[in-house]
């Protein structure tokens, strides 16, 4: 929680901007916060090894370490913001349950939000906002290691890929790049594809196009190869055999 606030409240992007330590009056000042709240939650940021902590004349001055810098600033090019506030908004919220979701051996979004747990994407949508910021969430992991991924094996013999549940396009993207001779089509439910269009890639990346369907209940069209990217690991055994077989059946020979 203290992670989540410090980005929430924009200590770390600050902390980049102003190329400086500062003190706790200082940010207090310039992120509209109590004096006291600040000096302990820069506090519990040291201890976390979030920030290191300069004690000279003037006082204690705060900067941000290496690991803040890269992956909870805004503007890092491996920033991870989205995904702490996804975490913070919405997964961390579950965790208040966790002693029922033991008992019962379920997740705990239906006690968390009053939505089915039957449905986990009914909670990380329930609103347009939550959508993206989920999206984009899911988008910030692949900054770190989608290239690895995507180079682990050579897939340069394939041209036509589809992305099933591809979400915000970041992987996508990366294999493109990586394949220039390869499409990706995203294949996910209709308001994600329409967000995707909206928010995450442009009409001039020719290479991504758009599916919209729900890959248990509509058909997966034909290609040389699928991306099921932290697809399964939502769905019980019955839905990913199903999944699969669906997969295995849809797939080009060869
Ligand atoms: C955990 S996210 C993974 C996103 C992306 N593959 C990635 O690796 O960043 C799961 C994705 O599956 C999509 N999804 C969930 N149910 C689906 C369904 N029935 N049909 C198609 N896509 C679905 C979600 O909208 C979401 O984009």
């Amino acid at each position: 929680q203290v992670m989540f606030t410090a980005c929430e409240l924009g200590v770390f992007d600050l902390l980049l901007e102003s190329g400086e330590p500062l003190s706790s009056d200082s940010i207090a000042a310039c992120l509209g916060t109590s004096i006291t709240g600040m000096e302990r939650l820069l506090e519990a940021c040291v201890g976390l090894k979030l920030l290191a902590v300069d004690v000279t004349q003037e006082g204690a001055l705060y900067r941000n370490t290496e690991i803040s810098t890269i992956y909870l600033t805004k503007s890092s090019p491996k920033s991870q913001y989205h995904m702490m506030m996804y975490y913070s908004n919405t997964v961390y919220l579950c965790w208040q349950h966790l002693t029922e979701a033991v008992r019962e051996g379920r997740n705990q979004y239906e006690r968390t939000f009053g939505i089915s747990s039957k449905d986990p994407f009914g909670a990380m949508y329930r609103s347009e906002e939550e959508m993206s910021k989920f999206m984009a969430g899911q988008n910030s992991v692949w900054s770190i290691c989608g290239r690895d991924v995507l180079a682990a094996f050579d897939l340069s013999s394939f041209t036509q890929i589809y992305d099933l549940g591809g979400g915000g396009g970041a992987l996508a993207r990366e294999c493109v790049s990586l394949y220039p001779n390869s499409t990706v089509t995203i294949y996910d439910l209709p308001k994600v594809v329409q967000v995707a269009k909206e928010q995450f890639v442009s009409p001039e990346e020719r290479q991504i196009a758009f599916h919209a369907g729900d890959f248990f209940n509509d058909s997966i069209p034909e290609a040389e190869l699928y991306i099921l990217s932290k697809i399964l690991h939502d769905w019980d055994d019955d839905k990913c055999k199903q999944l699969l077989e669906k997969v295995y059946r849809a797939c080009k020979p060869g």
